[in-house]
């Protein structure tokens, strides 16, 4: 019946209106006025039904009146699609997606999804370009923040959580909004991390590494996809055609729609392999490329080239009918202001629920990374506390970049939490210490860091002399990560290394607190700063989040889902690498190393401590070997041998020991998150079976190979205990 109803409304569509919604306006002018000069015509397309979509338009009063414009006055009534960057919240802010990824736990990233879409929804817009599911490695790219770290299975396991958590169970709900899995394909492979950069892989990188977690947001039913700005081997992924029509629409059979990312189908021409936007626009629909996103390349060249007969009506009629079939399954033809409710507007934008759930994210998000004599939780002898740092009251940052609708300088500062949580009769002290940036802070604005003023320093010196104990609010700015954010240095920046020494030396019980949507280089603190947090950049509720954790209130879960550096040389840098030819037995220096380094990571991917210590043991399988379609089961005995309850990631790795392409060192393969009270174990258990295995061969097919594997099971990708199994055909 949907298939019948998309074509009875194509078949009445005109050439004209058919590349009308192919066609996708960002919110040049407010609509709910008359346009500013240079937007006349696009006002008048609106009318006319030649646009299927607008971004940026946010707001039930400008959404519901762009879309009167067009219901209203156009031929065919064909409702508009709001898109707007839902990345990490649309009022209440959540963890930026890195940090919320460190909690590993998929049901909490599905409801703060659903709560982004109810928001966002409430606000008009039935479409959010999230989750951005590229694996990234590189800590230097700034878009790192956005993306759920750097394992295959872990970005794909949590794309598809917050996929159904935008979409919900039902697409035709006003609280149900489309996702868009993105960037199709290989944004995060930038080479040296600078955004937009030129990405260089090969076929098994490609399949093994950066498609699975967009297979996976295909087979989860995610209603529509992204392409990238980079290029793959000389092909940009906008207009490549193995990637958009052989792969994802033939092989995969995904029938939602790809829309173009800002501008990319006309920056072909900047790449150099067309000549101008008609070039640009023919490159792209025959790849596959759907929708233009404020390309100005469709709407105005897609008409001549086929009357040229270089494209035929077929390929618009496709990219038409995919568009429209979004449109009918969110509803939006039964109903085109489903989205329109001011007074659905008023009660759920950061309501008092969602910052309940904005909470419960951020403590979830916190990865304890040292804690040496059990300096944290807070002591209850600790009875003066100095807050210290730039980022300490910080009001701002903890928003992140990509922060849609978020009231700047609306977070809960580290400061404020602290204050708030701290007990009765315990002494809260606050120096800034020094300014990381100066200057106005915002999406479009370049960060500019304070490099010389340590003004503030003598007062941070006595702040820190005169207490107990000292919180160091260190990091980055909000917008030192996101969108074309990225930078050569990854250490602190400004005078903060400057100011965590002098802290130390003044008073050497020291707990930093990290704010920042990267891996950072913190190996000088590592060394000496006896505990560490990281704590991204948490959103809404960041300070009591932060707070809670430092007084104990919760016993903090989080898991890397990045490795920490020990220095920007090593990047890019992830658990699993390959073995290269010589990993390191030859006793002369012709291994692959540093001469100036270790290699392995300074925290590696997994990583993170509790208030409380699990043990593991009786790591078993049900047999030494399967084969065929079967299966084996591990299981492992967990037990919380501290004295608090707390959470634990119990996760599954291995390795292929030999194959018909070389193979990573370790793979995640399964976790599972669980709660133990102290003294108490539990049995987790695993399933092996060949999908699991299966990996893009040298056949250029997802298969199994027969062999032996290391079986590994543990709380992060170092400390594991290991066994073997054998795969038989
Ligand atoms: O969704 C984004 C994309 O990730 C980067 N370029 C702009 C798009 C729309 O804002």
């Amino acid at each position: 019946r949907l298939e019948a109803k998309v074509d009875s409304v194509v078949a009445l569509m005109t050439l004209e209106e058919k590349i009308g919604q192919m066609v996708q306006y960002s919110a040049s002018w407010d609509v709910t006025g008359p346009p500013t000069a240079g937007n006349e015509g696009r006002l008048d397309n609106l009318k006319k039904g030649l646009v299927g979509s607008m971004l940026n338009v946010t707001g039930v009063k400008s959404t519901k009146e762009a879309q009167r414009l067009n219901m209203e006055n156009s031929r065919l009534k064909i409702p508009l699609l709001f898109g707007y960057d839902v990345i990490h919240g649309y009022k209440t802010m959540f963890p930026v997606p890195l940090g919320e990824s460190a909690s590993w736990d998929l049901d909490l990233m599905q409801q703060t999804a659903h709560v982004a879409a109810k928001e966002s929804a409430a606000s008009g817009i039935g479409w959010t370009f999230a989750p951005m599911i590229d694996v990234s490695r590189d800590a230097r790219w700034g878009r790192i923040m956005e993306g759920a770290g750097e394992d295959p299975f872990l970005v794909s396991k949590i794309g598809v959580a917050r996929i159904k958590g935008f979409q919900g169970e039902d697409l035709t709900a006003t609280t149900a909004i489309a996702a868009c899995a993105k960037h199709f394909a290989g944004y995060g492979f930038a080479e040296a991390g600078r955004d937009y950069n030129t990405v260089n892989i090969g076929m098994n990188e490609l399949h093994n590494t950066i498609l699975p977690p967009f297979k996976e947001a295909a087979k989860a039913g995610v209603l529509t996809f992204m392409n990238s700005f980079n290029e793959i081997d000389g092909v940009p992924s906008t207009g490549n055609p193995y990637l958009q029509r052989e792969l994802l629409k033939n092989e995969w059979q995904y029938n939602g729609f790809i829309v173009s990312d800002w501008g990319s189908i006309s920056e072909m021409i900047a790449h150099g392999v067309a000549e101008n936007h008609k070039e640009a626009a023919y490159i792209a629909l025959t790849a596959g490329s759907d929708m233009d996103m404020e390309g100005n390349a469709y709407e105005t060249s897609l008409a001549e080239l086929l009357a040229e007969g270089r494209i035929q009506e077929a390929m618009i009629d496709d990219a038409v009918k995919r568009i429209i079939r979004v449109k009918f399954q969110l509803g939006l033809f039964d109903d085109p202001y489903k989205y329109c409710d001011e007074k659905a507007e008023k009660k759920e934008l950061y309501s008092k629920e969602n910052q309940q759930v904005a909470l419960e994210a951020g403590k979830k998000s916190i990865v304890l990374l040292k804690n040496e004599k059990g300096v944290l939780p807070i002591a209850s002898t600790v009875k003066h506390i100095a807050v210290i740092g730039p980022l300490a009251d910080d009001k701002d940052s903890p928003l992140g970049n990509w922060r849609a609708q978020a009231e700047a300088n609306s977070a809960v500062s580290v400061l404020e939490g602290i204050k708030k949580y701290a007990p009765k009769g315990v002494k809260v002290t606050y120096a800034e210490g020094a300014k990381l940036t100066t200057g106005e802070r915002s999406f479009l604005k370049h960060v500019t860091f304070n490099n010389d003023d340590t003004s503030g320093f003598e007062k941070a010196i006595k702040t820190a002399k005169e207490a107990d104990l000292v919180i160091l609010v260190v990091g980055e700015d909000a917008f030192q990560s996101g969108e074309g954010r990225s930078q050569t240095d990854i250490g602190f920046a400004g005078v903060q290394d400057e100011l965590i020494e002098a802290v130390y030396k003044a008073n050497k019980n020291v707990v930093i607190v990290l704010m920042n949507g990267r891996p950072m280089d913190i190996s000088w603190s590592a060394d000496h700063i006896p505990a560490i947090v990281e704590s991204w950049l948490l959103g809404s509720q960041h300070g009591n989040a932060v707070a809670e954790v430092l007084f104990g209130k919760y016993n903090p879960s989080g898991k890397l889902p990045v490795s920490f550096p020990r220095n920007v040389g090593q990047e890019p840098l992830y658990y699993n690498q390959k073995s290269t030819g010589r990993p390191g037995e030859i006793p002369d220096v012709t291994y692959s190393h540093y001469v100036d380094s270790r290699r392995d990571a300074l925290y590696p991917f997994g990583f993170g401590l509790s208030y409380t210590s699990f043990a593991y043991k009786n790591l078993s399988l049900s047999a030494s070997s399967f084969s065929g379609d079967g299966n084996l089961e591990v299981s492992v005995t967990v037990t919380n041998a501290g004295k608090v309850a707390g959470e634990e990631v119990v996760q599954l790795y291995i390795r292929d020991l030999f194959a018909s392409t070389t193979r990573p060192i370790k793979e995640l393969k399964g976790f599972e998150k669980i709660h133990l009270n102290p003294g108490e174990s539990k049995t987790v258990s695993f399933t092996i079976d060949k999908a699991l295995i299966s990996f893009y061969t040298r056949n250029k097919k997802w298969e199994a190979e027969p062999g032996a594997f290391k079986l590994f099971v543990g709380g992060n990708s170092v400390d594991l205990l290991e066994t073997m199994f054998e795969y038989k055909m």
